[in-house]
């Protein structure tokens, strides 16, 4: 059943592209327009919205903070994100026009069941973004978006965060549709992008080699911190939490520029620090500003991995290992820097003789709080 692979999880990397692509699938019209008539909250309902928050734990939390970006540009809504076990214990602000999405994959996660339930109480609408039909946090919820990754049995998620990202970016831009931004234009074309963005999630499967064998050049490492800005931030955070869960090692993922706010410290002789590196094109300040963190770091001895755009030969000079990823539009961008990283996390499960698939003390579904 792990189909020729000897994970769980492997199985679930190499499925990431067909997962998006079902997905998508009969979400995009014939014009190139969303039809998210599935989702039971009505276009006039939708306009009427004023706030939009995320609720949900772990990696799902991490899609949420990268929807936040999506959201807030294509639709100019206020969104906040928030763990779902914080939620409902700081007596969150919500009344009938906030619409909260519960993002979860197994649909029955305790903590995001509960601030599910206290936002309904508070009279909001409930989204719920879910892997697992009948589950339930999509009974409980006034709508659902459901993910088609199929089964995710490895504890660590993988294929399910892709497929997140896909039905976070469908909300936002159907979100911006049907309230007619001034981004018309851009979101047609990025409905157009993400049509294709299964390719290139496939194209990245296909150059992974190098990635395993620098997994396994760090095994006896201690250490690996993560930067990255933007939606590159999130997947930092993903890259991290995919390490401590898998190869029980101590990750960070840093907002590079808190760099200077007190990680660099962490900075010395040899640190492995992987850099996820904004498109040149696009957001071009942040781009450069993160040329100069990896600058940075370097000269302070660490060991730079960089995840950068195919052509950015501006880091070229700064990176001792070096992964290239397809262009994309910048807010597309996890779907492809997000893979690297979880190759990088299995193989270094493997190397140090984990338990990829079922990690020590934790379990695929928590239905505690
Ligand atoms: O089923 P859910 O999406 O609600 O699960 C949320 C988290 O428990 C989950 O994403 C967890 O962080 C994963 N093990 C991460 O790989």
């Amino acid at each position: 059943e792990k189909g020729g692979y000897d994970y769980f999880m492997l199985k679930e990397i190499a499925e990431q592209p067909k997962a998006v692509a079902d997905t998508l699938l009969g979400r995009i019209d014939a014009a190139g327009s969303l039809t998210l008539d599935e989702v039971r909250i009505s276009p006039s309902e939708l306009r009427e919205v004023d706030k939009v928050v995320i609720v949900a734990c772990g990696t799902a939390f991490h899609a949420g903070l990268i929807a936040k970006y999506a959201i807030e540009h294509w639709t100019r809504i206020p969104c906040e994100v928030e763990l779902a076990s914080e939620f409902r214990y700081r007596d969150p602000i919500l009344d009938g026009r906030s619409l909260v999405i519960a993002i979860s994959q197994s649909g029955e996660t305790m903590d995001t069941l509960m601030a599910l339930r206290h936002a309904r109480e508070q009279g909001s609408k409930v989204l719920a973004i879910c892997n697992t039909n009948g589950s339930t946090i999509p009974r409980e919820s006034d709508a659902v978006l459901y993910t088609h990754a199929g089964p995710e049995v490895a504890v660590a998620s993988t294929k399910a965060f892709l497929t997140q990202l896909v039905a976070c970016y469908l909300v936002a831009l159907y979100l911006g549709q049907v309230r007619g931004t001034k981004w018309g234009d851009e979101i047609r074309a990025v409905i157009r992008d993400l049509s294709q963005i299964s390719g290139e999630v496939e194209r990245v499967l296909d150059t992974m080699e190098p990635v395993r064998a620098l997994a396994r050049s760090l095994a006896d490492k201690n250490t690996v911190l993560f930067l990255g800005r933007h939606v590159g931030y999130p997947v930092a955070l993903e890259g991290a939490l995919k390490l401590k869960e898998l190869a029980y090692m101590h990750a960070e993922g840093f907002a590079a520029g808190e760099l200077k706010h007190g990680p660099i410290a962490l900075i010395e002789e040899d640190v492995p620090v992987v850099v996820v590196v904004p498109s040149p094109r696009g957001r071009s300040v942040l781009h450069d500003k993160i040329v100069s963190n990896i600058q940075e770091i370097r000269a302070r001895g660490a060991r730079t991995i960089v995840i950068a755009e195919e052509g950015d030969e501006a880091v070229v000079p700064y990176a001792d290992h070096l992964i290239w990823i397809p262009a994309t539009p910048t807010l597309l961008q996890p779907m492809v820097a997000t893979v690297p990283l979880q190759v990088f996390a299995c193989e270094l499960a493997t190397a140090r003789g984990n338990e990829v698939d079922q990690p020590r003390n934790l379990a695929k579904s928590v239905t505690v709080e």
